[in-house]
């Protein structure tokens, strides 16, 4: 089977970062025709800063690196710095890239690849807000014809919000262009709070990261290390949640998740709920499914597929 043809669109983000490493590790199942940046965790231009020390780190400095959208379709940027650190990828000693970004602008680069594209051929796989992604489906609808499915990081239903009460960080951050992408038609997988949660980085499964001995194993374990102290403190739990590499390991083994086609809608009127996913988990409504929502994951499996991927680099 050829391997998937994928857009990154990232804000790296530790996790960002091993979702990337994650892919860029798995050429017989993952082809990263690019990797576009957008403002969430930390400003673009850090998030573009990191996006090429990452690919250098995975030792494919061939990947095209875009810079996009640095604000939301209609709000202030939230950033989550108290998360990820001033950097966005606090944890290791990376050296500054040597990389360049690409002179082209991320969202004409997901355009003009969308529509030189054959249909349903191209999966779209965001990991931060998705202003990026929604400012090209209003420029060029027509592009929709080219995604075979949206693979995301995004939203809550079950585990509430990790930025409000009710609303997850990369649709909180730009609720518009959630509501947009949600609305577009396109086929989406929603690796939501609910099963990011459950990918938790404990001690012995960090230490298979940095048993590993390479520089990759090393960052990875590193970055988790720093990662973790939030979600540590707020829910008490194990260690790091891996959100974004759930959606890069979608890609190689989608066994390893379960989930439910059900509708799922985006507020963007209230500004106590802003941003929440309106997941109809039980079908209470007559509202179509539009997205795979995802709530379960085997994590030995997760880990152990990571783990051996990350070695492969
Ligand atoms: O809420 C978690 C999401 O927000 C992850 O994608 C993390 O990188 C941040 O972007
Ligand atoms: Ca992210």
């Amino acid at each position: 089977m050829s391997p998937r043809k994928i857009i990154i669109d990232t804000d790296p983000g530790q996790d960002d970062a091993v979702a990337i490493l994650l892919a860029l590790a798995s050429p017989k199942e993952i082809d990263v025709l690019g990797i576009t940046c957008v403002a969430g965790n930390v400003p673009l231009a850090l998030t573009s800063k990191n996006a090429l020390m990452i690919c250098e780190l995975a030792g494919h400095t061939d990947v095209p690196v875009f810079a996009g959208c640095d604000r939301p379709l209609g709000r202030e940027l939230v950033t989550a710095e108290h998360v990820h650190g001033e950097t966005g990828l606090n944890g290791p000693t990376l050296p500054d890239p040597y990389m360049q970004l690409q002179d082209q602008h991320a969202v004409d680069f997901i355009i003009e690849t969308l529509r030189a594209a054959a249909p349903k051929s191209i999966t779209l796989c965001p990991l931060g807000p998705l202003t990026n992604i929604a400012t090209a489906l209003q420029r060029a609808p027509e592009i929709a014809e080219a995604v075979d499915e949206i693979v995301l990081m995004g939203g809550a239903y079950f585990e509430v919000g990790n930025i409000t009460p009710t609303a997850e960080f990369n649709i909180y951050v730009d609720p518009q262009a959630a509501d947009i992408v949600f609305k577009s038609g396109i086929s989406i997988v929603v690796m939501s709070l609910d099963v990011t949660h459950k990918a938790l980085v404990t001690p012995p499964r960090n230490e298979a990261f940095r048993a590993l001995g390479t520089p990759v194993g090393k960052a990875v374990s590193e970055m988790t290390d720093f990662f973790e102290r939030f979600d540590k403190e707020k829910y008490g739990s194990e260690g790091a949640p891996l959100h974004d590499p759930c959606v890069t390991a979608y890609l190689v083994d989608p066994t390893l998740f379960k989930g439910r086609h059900i509708n799922v809608e985006i507020e963007t009127q209230s500004e106590l709920t802003m941003g929440m996913t309106v997941a109809d988990w039980w079908g209470v409504t007559d509202r179509p499914a539009n997205a795979l929502f995802i709530k379960d994951i085997d994590a030995d499996g997760f880990f152990t597929l990571l783990t051996e991927r990350l070695s492969r680099l």
